[in-house]
């Protein structure tokens, strides 16, 4: 069991942990709105010499990390453990090790602290990872959660109802351009590299598939990113800048294509677009103008809080809190835990 129900109750300071990849953070929330501090440890230069995440290389570096952040991030805020009202923390998806770092933390502060401990949902971080900054948008929400690991629409009718319209069927978008930037050898991680490069590429040079972009909400981007590398074995090459525009031009295509259908058939009243793809410019600025046409805000988070911290996750859980949820101290962690409904 992972929560229990208890009445429903509003903390004021939660502290908030993420460990769940290769980012390691910590988050003071105050009244679910003011952000006091949020650190991140990146270690993308651990990784960048292996071309990818390596999970024991990331645990040992949680390790490490986590106390002299947690003690960092407590001193930035001028705070005391004595203060805190609540400790959420990431439970899965994610990798194990990783997961189990942060959950052993906050098991144990909640413990020691005798506050309320409430596992979240990464998903559901990056998913409120819109709030911290639209604290008033409009439900119901469609959310597009574009990370490393994963690729959903997601409908939010009220805080905690959720609803997966479709998923990947294969590769998630983020690995799909951590794929085809490996294979330019644009190094790990890729996104942003393939962001970079396609802004001085043309879109049109290459013509590449839209996989199932007239139907449903369902993704795949193996076959796209099977073409990709089909065609760095041909004789009649465009460029890398043009080779990643059109990449990039397909994937948004199909991203934004299939987000705005998902709104219109939901009457979204707001779109958002959260996980680290989100940071993606080509991605933000076509979901913008498709979102202006429609006439739906969007109502994405700022880049900086797109990929992994623990603010989204002191965010999600404080809601959580709100909606009557307790973690028990025996809280695992949970690598393939799906995105579930809480109400
Ligand atoms: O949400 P996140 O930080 O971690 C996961 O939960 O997976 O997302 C990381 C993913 C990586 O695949 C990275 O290449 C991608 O987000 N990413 C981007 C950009 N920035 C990060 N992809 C495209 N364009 C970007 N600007
Ligand atoms: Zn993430």
């Amino acid at each position: 069991m992972s929560h229990y129900r208890v009445e429903p109750y509003t903390p004021r300071l939660v502290l908030g942990l993420e460990s769940s990849c290769d980012e390691t953070s910590v988050a003071l929330l105050e009244d679910g709105r003011h952000c006091r501090v949020n650190l991140v440890s990146s270690q993308v230069a651990l990784h960048e010499k292996y071309g990818g995440v390596v999970p024991e290389v990331a645990c040992r570096a949680h390790m490490e990390v986590l106390n002299p952040l947690l003690e960092e991030a407590m001193e930035r805020a001028g705070c005391r453990f004595s203060e805190l009202d609540a400790v959420a923390v990431t439970h899965g998806p994610g990798l194990v090790g990783a997961v189990l770092l942060g959950v052993a933390a906050a098991k144990t502060l909640a413990g020691l602290l005798e506050i309320p401990l409430i596992g979240v949902n990464h998903l559901e971080g990056h998913l409120y990872s819109t709030f911290l900054e639209h604290p008033d948008l409009e439900l119901p929400l469609v959310c597009l959660l574009v990370s490393g690991g994963h690729t959903q629409i997601v409908e939010m009718t009220t805080p905690g109802a959720y609803r997966v319209l479709g998923s990947t069927r294969d590769d998630a978008a983020g690995e799909a351009f951590d794929k085809v930037a490996k294979a330019l050898g644009l190094g790990y991680p890729g996104g942003p590299r393939i962001d970079q490069a396609a802004r001085r590429g043309d879109p049109s040079r290459l013509s590449l598939p839209r996989p199932m972009r007239e139907v449903g909400y369902e993704f795949s981007f193996s076959g796209l990113k099977t073409a990709v590398l089909v065609h760095l074995q041909s004789t009649d090459r465009v460029s890398d800048d043009d080779l990643c525009a059109s990449f990039q031009d397909a994937v948004v295509d199909v991203l934004v294509t299939k987000t705005l259908r998902a709104a219109r058939t939901c009457g979204a009243r707001t779109v958002a677009v959260a996980g680290g793809v989100a940071a993606n410019s080509g991605l933000r600025r076509r979901m913008e103008e498709a979102c202006q046409k429609a006439g739906i805000p969007l109502r994405s988070p700022s880049i900086g809080l797109c990929t992994d911290n623990a603010a989204m996750i002191a965010r999600a859980g404080w809601e959580l809190a709100r909606l009557g949820l307790r973690s028990p101290l025996t809280l695992d962690a949970r690598p393939n835990l799906p995105l579930t409904p809480r109400v």
